[in-house]
């Protein structure tokens, strides 16, 4: 039997396992790192205890795009540190505001066929070259970087077959969010998304990205375009042809599952609030009055992305009433959108543009006025991820946020004439000459006041119980735990400082009630933690003497998270357990039953009841938990540190 495009990129990173059992523990080793400077301040600091002198991978990047606003000393010193670990470890550092991480890759360093392990969850959009990308938390991508295997389950291969074009104004935003309507925020769960078909040729690499970026959003471990004449054309317009492979399934590849899509019959389709899954065409909700329109993200700013903005735009002005803004995406965008003089009909409309960087994306930066309607081309639209709490955020493509800018309500841009056709995108780019540093030697490293050490947890005592400090419902995400924005995002590092934050949205009293109980229980619904790769989410709560965590299902990357950093995810076996608990409720489980039998018994000692639950991990990943995380796991492990 043939093999998918999944398989063979698999097979060409496999150390450890059997990929040919679906489900079943897998270890790759990365070819490729890549951290960005809101995860890798913790990634450097787990590299220093693992003991490694020089990064043991192909390449590792590391970008400084996240967290860019400079209001004090906070984020210069995390870039200060970032750029001295960089070359302290022998990693090449983008310069700040050199451009979005996984756009940047995509231009600089992306090689198809190859495994990228990324400290964030959207590192999937390398798959629009061809490349395994595969988002986890600032732990993992340490043990990447020191050359050991990351750990996940065998995933299972979903075909995604497309046939049609796209039609006019109907952009491939539109082709992921097809994909939510009909798979939602979980529905891809333990698989990867491969996209097929004779549709695939008439998609671009920028646009086969914006694809696979999004598809983080389903729940996906990663999604895979081929490597064809597409990739081979991109490669080579970024002086990289020699890079280019060709990657296609086999004719006979077997797949788990196939949904369709006809490009030809898509319409334009938006996001409602809260959530990347809750999608309907745009002419359901088209008169909403918008408040603000943000171009931009790792989704939608490559250069064909602006071209086309900037030609909607030509003799238009944005509504009075909406700021609207751009952030492209990389200096190399910038550059070329320059040459083609793109900018201008921009400056002219009203459009304000940022620096290239995630900014409004993550809330830092161009958050909403209260009560803000916000219509963006980001991946993501979780309550208060724009830095304003009561934010009402929509996702749709460009062409649907420049209508809509010009019109100040949201807007199908079928109903609206453009005389004016985008620029040609060229057929070469020339590259910025600053954009990377390359690393140097270097004798110190200079730790900020607000850079604290790695914190150390040790290991958990077979019975655990407490009271339960929060119920929590389905799809809480990694913003919910630790909020993004301006006001947090230079404290992620400080675990003590954010930690104070945490769970804000959903409960205001949780820091001081969890602070007073001195420890307890979670109580979560499905897809506990979806969203960011944000390790401080897991951090967090063992920080807050948080052990357990019992929930109806947890996101991939989140559950590897808590294995890391010790704390213990259980899962409930029966829905109806989950209703009755009650918050305040004290818990308490033995955790040696686990030695005897899959499930354990948990004691509701307040309603005198018990009920069953059960650890969704592997041998391996359970001793992990057990002995506090997985610093403590590699430090007890035979081979000792790594080089
Ligand atoms: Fe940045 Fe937003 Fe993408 S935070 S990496 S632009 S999802």
């Amino acid at each position: 039997m043939g093999l998918t495009v999944t398989e063979k990129c698999i097979q060409n990173s496999i150390v450890v396992g059997d990929w040919r059992q679906r489900g079943s523990r897998i270890g790759l080793r990365a070819h490729q790192t890549l951290g960005h400077d809101l995860n890798a301040v913790m990634t450097f600091l787990a590299l220093d205890q693992l003991g490694i002198t020089h990064v043991q991978t192909e390449v590792s990047v590391q970008y400084i795009d996240h967290n860019m606003l400079q209001a004090d000393y906070k984020n210069a010193d995390d870039h200060l540190f970032l750029e001295q670990m960089c070359a302290k470890y022998g990693v090449i550092c983008a310069r700040p505001g050199s451009g979005i991480c996984h756009q940047l890759h995509l231009e600089y360093f992306g090689i198809p066929g190859k495994t990228l392990i990324g400290g964030d969850s959207h590192t999937p959009a390398q798959g629009g070259l061809g490349m395994l990308g595969i988002g986890v938390g600032g732990f993992d991508a340490a043990l990447a970087m020191a050359g050991q295997p990351v750990y996940l389950a065998m995933p299972q291969v979903l075909n995604v077959h497309l046939t049609g074009q796209l039609p006019p104004l109907v952009s491939a935003k539109n082709v992921i969010l097809k994909v939510l309507q009909q798979v939602g925020v979980k529905g891809a769960v333990g698989q990867v998304l491969e996209y097929t078909g004779p549709g695939v040729a008439t998609l671009s690499v920028t646009e086969r990205s914006t694809i696979t970026n999004m598809g983080t959003e389903t729940g996906a471990t990663s999604s895979l375009f081929p490597s064809d004449a597409q990739t081979r054309t991109w490669l080579a317009a970024h002086d990289r042809e020699e890079d280019w492979v060709p990657l296609t399934a086999d004719a006979d590849a077997h797949y788990d599952g196939q949904i369709e899509i006809a490009l030809d019959q898509l319409e334009p389709l938006i996001a409602l609030p809260h959530s990347p899954g809750k999608v309907v065409p745009v002419k359901t909700v088209a008169g909403i009055k918008l408040d603000q329109v943000m171009l931009g993200s790792c989704t939608n700013t490559a250069l064909p992305d602006v071209l086309q903005i900037a030609a909607m735009f030509a003799g238009q002005r944005v509504a009075s009433h909406v700021d609207a803004g751009l952030y492209p995406s990389t200096r190399t965008v910038l550059k070329a959108a320059m040459q083609v003089g793109a900018f201008g009909d921009l400056v002219d409309a009203g459009v304000r543009i940022f620096e290239p960087m995630c900014g409004g994306c993550n809330g830092c930066g161009f958050a909403p006025q209260t009560h803000g309607v916000s219509l963006r081309t980001t991946p993501r639209n979780f309550a208060g991820r724009s830095g304003t709490a009561d934010d009402q955020v929509y996702l749709a493509a460009p062409e649907v946020a420049v209508a809509s800018a010009i019109t100040g309500v949201i807007t199908d841009p079928r109903t609206m004439t453009w005389p004016q056709a985008p620029a040609a995108a060229p057929t070469h780019y020339q590259r910025p000459a600053n954009l990377f540093i390359v690393p140097q030697p270097v004798t110190t490293v200079t730790y900020g006041p607000n850079l604290l050490p790695l914190p150390q947890f040790g290991q958990h005592a077979a019975t655990l119980g407490g009271p339960v400090l929060l119920k929590l419902p389905d799809n809480v995400t990694t913003d919910d735990i630790c909020p993004a924005g301006a006001l947090y995002l230079p404290i992620r590092s400080n675990i003590p400082a954010i930690s104070q934050h945490s769970f804000q949205s959903i409960d205001p009293t949780f820091y001081q009630r969890a602070q007073a109980a001195a420890g307890g229980i979670l109580v979560a619904g499905a897809n506990y933690g979806q969203g960011s790769s944000r390790e401080q989410a897991a951090i967090i709560p063992r920080y807050l003497r948080i052990a357990v965590i019992i929930a109806k299902g947890f996101a991939r990357l989140h559950l590897a998270n808590l294995v890391n950093w010790g704390v213990v995810p259980l899962l409930f076996t029966n829905a109806a357990d989950y209703a009755a608990i009650q918050a305040g409720d004290q818990l308490q489980v033995d955790l040696a039953q686990f030695e005897a039998a899959p499930t354990v018994t948990v004691e509701n000692l307040t309603q005198k009841t018990r009920f069953t639950v059960t650890m969704p991990l592997g041998r391996d990943d359970r001793h992990t938990v057990m002995v506090g995380g997985k610093l403590n796991a590699v430090k007890e492990s035979e081979a000792g540190p790594c080089d």
